[in-house]
Parts: C-alpha cells; sequence; structure tokens
C-alpha cells in the first residue's frame, strides 16, 4: 500500500491520480446511497407491533420523471468522465509497443527471477540499475512461462509473455532503492520473484556501468582454489559469471555477485551465511528453485564462497 500512494515518476502519478479521483467519486457515492438507507429504514419504518395483520400496505409511488432523468444522466455523466479520464492516462502512462529503435534496457522473466541486459549487452539480475531522471523504454520478455513485471512506484504493470514483446516507460524520479515483484502467478516461488530498481544519479550510473562491464579481478588465495571448483562441481553449467554473456535459461548469471546486496531473486541478503546456503541446501535457501543440491565437503563449499565473494 505504501509504495502505491508514493508515485515516483510521471506515469505511476498519473496513475494515482486516477486512482484518486475513481476512490473519491465512489466514497462520495456510497455516503450519499448509506445515508439515504439509513435514512429510510429511520423515517419510514413500520410504528405498528409486529406481527400486524391489519396494518395497511403504505403507500405505493410510481413514476417520477425528474428523478428517473436524474439517476440516469448523473451516473452517465460519471462514467463518461472517468472513461475519458482513464483513457488519457493509458495514453499517456504507454510507451510506443511497436515503433522501430532498440529498447533503452530488456527485462526477462525467468523461474524465478529477473535479469536485465543493457544496450552494451551488459547484464545484470535482479538489481536493475537505471540513471534517475531518465524515461528508459524497457522491453519486458519472458524466458519460460508468463510473468509480470511490476515496480509500483516506477511504472505500470506490464506482462512478460513468451515469444512476445511489451514495452514500458521506466522512469524514477530521483535517486533511489524502488521494489518490484512479479505480479502474475508463474509457479511455486511467484511470491518470491522480487527485483529492486537501483536509481541512480547519471555519474553514479556511469561508474555502475564501466566496473560492471569489466571482468572481475583475477581470484587469489582461497578464491583461486574454489574457481576450478566452480567449474567441476557443475556450478558453471547454469551460472555464468561474465558481465555480457548471453542469458541462460538455467541460472541467474552470477557476474560481479559480490557487489550485489540480494541474493536468489531478490529474496535474501547478499551474507556470506546466506550464499554458504544456497551452496550447501539450495532448497532451504529458496523452496521449488532449479539448483540441484551439490555434495561438497566443507572445505569445499568454504572455497567456492571464498570465490562468489572475489566477484567484485
Ligand atoms: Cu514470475 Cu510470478
Amino acid at each position: 500500500m505504501h509504495a502505491f500512494f508514493s508515485p515516483h515518476s510521471a506515469q505511476t502519478q498519473s496513475i494515482q491520480s486516477v486512482f484518486s479521483l475513481v476512490l473519491i467519486i465512489a466514497a462520495v457515492i456510497f455516503l450519499i446511497v448509506a445515508a439515504g438507507v439509513c435514512y429510510s429504514i429511520v423515517r419510514f419504518r413500520s410504528r405498528r407491533p409486529i406481527p400486524d395483520a391489519a396494518a395497511p400496505e403504505p403507500r405505493q409511488i410510481f413514476g417520477s420523471r425528474n428523478l428517473e432523468i436524474l439517476w440516469t444522466v448523473v451516473p452517465i455523466a460519471i462514467v463518461t468522465g472517468l472513461f475519458v479520464v482513464t483513457v488519457r492516462a493509458m495514453v499517456f502512462i504507454d510507451a510506443p509497443q511497436d515503433s522501430p529503435g532498440s529498447p533503452d534496457i530488456v527485462i526477462t522473466g525467468h523461474q524465478w527471477w529477473w535479469e536485465a541486459r543493457y544496450p552494451n549487452g551488459v547484464l545484470t539480475t535482479w538489481d536493475i540499475h537505471i540513471p534517475a531522471s531518465h524515461r528508459l523504454r524497457a522491453r519486458i520478455e519472458s524466458g519460460d512461462v508468463i510473468h509480470d513485471f511490476w515496480a509500483p512506484e516506477l511504472a505500470r504493470k506490464m506482462d512478460a509473455i513468451p515469444g512476445r514483446w511489451g514495452y514500458i516507460w521506466l522512469e524514477a524520479d530521483s535517486p533511489g532503492i524502488y521494489a518490484g515483484t512479479c505480479s502474475e502467478f508463474c509457479g511455486a516461488e511467484h511470491a518470491w520473484m522480487r527485483f529492486r530498481v537501483i536509481a541512480q544519479s547519471q555519474l553514479d550510473f556511469d561508474a555502475w556501468m564501466v566496473q560492471q562491464a569489466a571482468p572481475s579481478p583475477a581470484p587469489t588465495g582461497l578464491a583461486a582454489e574454489g574457481a576450478p571448483l566452480f567449474q567441476t562441481k557443475k556450478c558453471a553449467d547454469c551460472h555464468t559469471v561474465a558481465a555480457t554473456a548471453p542469458s541462460s535459461e538455467k541460472g541467474p548469471s552470477l557476474a560481479h555477485l559480490a557487489r550485489h546486496e540480494t541474493l536468489g531473486g531478490g529474496i535474501a541478503l547478499n551474507t556470506p551465511a546466506n550464499v554458504t546456503l544456497w551452496l550447501t541446501d539450495p532448497q532451504a535457501a529458496k523452496p521449488g528453485n532449479r539448483m540441484p543440491s551439490t555434495p561438497l565437503s566443507t572445505d569445499e563449499t568454504r572455497a567456492i564462497l571464498a570465490y562468489l565473494e572475489s566477484l567484485k
């Protein structure tokens, strides 16, 4: 609810205006009708004891042209007004759906995480960085089933449908972290298919992008022992660590994982304890996810953890 009432883009401000208008009109109508019902219950109640077979039928009233006109014209006027206001808001918030030109960012839903790709090929997962005060044309796609991309403070909802593209304006009026979630039931972990939109000043965003596009420093020490284990223990079969790798249908990119604040589709903080839980018992970390359990010794777990923490 909080998010819904704190719009942070011109698009969501427009949505909120329509919502507030409908709410106020509906509340006024409710109060008028409820007051009329209450007044009638009290004013016109039978004052005789019940049951009273001798009670005459109350006076029946038929036809009042003025009232008929009133309660036909007024609702039509209200509905027409709301229709016009709603269509104007819809036209205002909708991004062009089929105009040429490449999108500023491509966001793909997977069971159960989000990934975002930038025009330079850089890939990130569930922490989606954008420059604040810039309106990005975002293309929403799906890698498997139907999802729905929704950052309530920033943009309208958009379904992610396999084989189809939908476009939204993605914009934040000020730097900040804005929560988002999948809004279409998509399987066991639908409710834990979170993401965050991290809006930064242009300078900070550019700096983030430079870092994100560059390879992580070569692992040393324990991390260097973990790097080959990441391959031999099959982690690399599903997870890439390259910043501009093609997306995988199997598992999210772990490129620069150490710079992520969250883990596992945005559901947990990126702490050594939580990474260890993912390594040793992925189904306990996020029940139903597609990561199989891999038997690891304590030393192997520590080495892979060190390697993942070295992915800065
Ligand atoms: Cu993805 Cu619900």
